[in-house]
């Protein structure tokens, strides 16, 4: 599938955990494109070591930086444009965390500071990050910036609790800085809004299994992969995307516009007549 569509083209990608994350997968679709990468995580992610297996395969060096700590981003970007001798062509947040969600609070009932951080954790770090690479010039022009996004941030879903809000605020800022990266610098902002997923933030929702059988029997092409996600996200930061900016892009086979299934009818039985 390989087409060296990022031949030349540099950048970061934030939250590989384990080969299950999305920004694994992102990683190795990128690297088979052509592209070149930072990789880097929390430093608490580091500890768990599979990050360096990933950037051994894909000759990426690795800089730990907290999200949430602009210190930590402000030396995260120098030292990787330093490694890349000038600037981005693109960066993947692919970070999300709730301890709300971790230790089953209900919604009705959320620890507000647990919140906080979450909400610090999710979606307040896109901004911290986004504000990072614009003071720095750190941009090249026609350069691609993407979150990771969930379709609870438009419609409810009964557990995935607060991180529904950390979402929606996500999307925001996507919008919101887009627009000064658009005018200012020619850099386009998105957001993918991906199907669920068996990685280790989406096993943290209770009842995913649920969720995704539901999506699954909804979805007229059905749930997309990590690895989907990841082809999808190649495409957006090759010149393929260029004026596609400020947008909220569902990338969940159709999910998000069907009303009901057929599938999802003949499960619930056959009504009463
Ligand atoms: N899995 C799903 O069902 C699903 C669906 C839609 C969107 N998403 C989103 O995709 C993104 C990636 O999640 P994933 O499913 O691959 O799970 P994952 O658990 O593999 O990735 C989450 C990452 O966030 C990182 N992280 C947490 N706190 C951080 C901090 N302070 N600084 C830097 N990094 C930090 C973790 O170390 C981890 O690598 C998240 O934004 C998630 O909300 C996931």
């Amino acid at each position: 599938m390989a087409n060296q569509l990022l031949k030349g083209k540099k950048g970061i990608i934030f939250g590989a955990l384990d080969q299950e994350s999305i920004a694994w997968k992102t990683a190795e679709a990128v690297h088979a494109e052509g592209g070149e990468i930072v990789l880097t995580n929390a430093p608490v992610a580091m500890r768990m070591g599979a990050i360096n297996e990933l950037g051994e395969k894909i000759n990426a060096p690795i800089i730990p930086a907290d999200a949430t700590q602009l210190e930590d981003l402000d030396a995260l970007v120098t030292q990787a444009m330093a490694h890349f001798g000038g600037k981005l062509d693109f960066v993947l947040h692919s970070i999300g965390m709730s301890i709300n969600v971790r230790k089953g609070k209900h919604y009705t009932d959320l620890n507000h500071e647990w919140l906080t951080k979450g909400w610090d954790v999710s979606a307040v770090s896109f901004h911290k990050l986004m504000q990072t690479l614009y003071k720095k010039d750190a941009m090249n022009e026609w350069g691609s910036i993407i979150a990771l996004s969930y379709i609870a941030a438009q419609r409810t879903f009964p557990n995935y609790n607060d991180m529904a809000d950390n979402k929606a605020y996500l999307e925001s800022i996507a919008r919101s800085f887009g627009y000064f990266f658009g005018k200012d610098k020619k850099v386009r902002v998105n957001t993918i809004s991906q199907s669920p997923t068996l990685t280790t933030a989406g096993k943290g929702v209770k009842g995913l299994d649920g969720f995704l059988n539901y999506a699954e029997k909804t979805a007229p092409l059905g749930n997309a992969t990590a690895e989907d996600c990841a082809a999808y996200t190649v495409m957006m930061f090759s010149d393929y995307s260029r004026k596609v900016t400020l947008q909220n892009l569902f990338h969940d086979g159709g999910f998000s516009f069907v009303g009901v299934s057929q599938e999802v009818i003949d499960a619930l039985g056959a009504g009463s007549e």
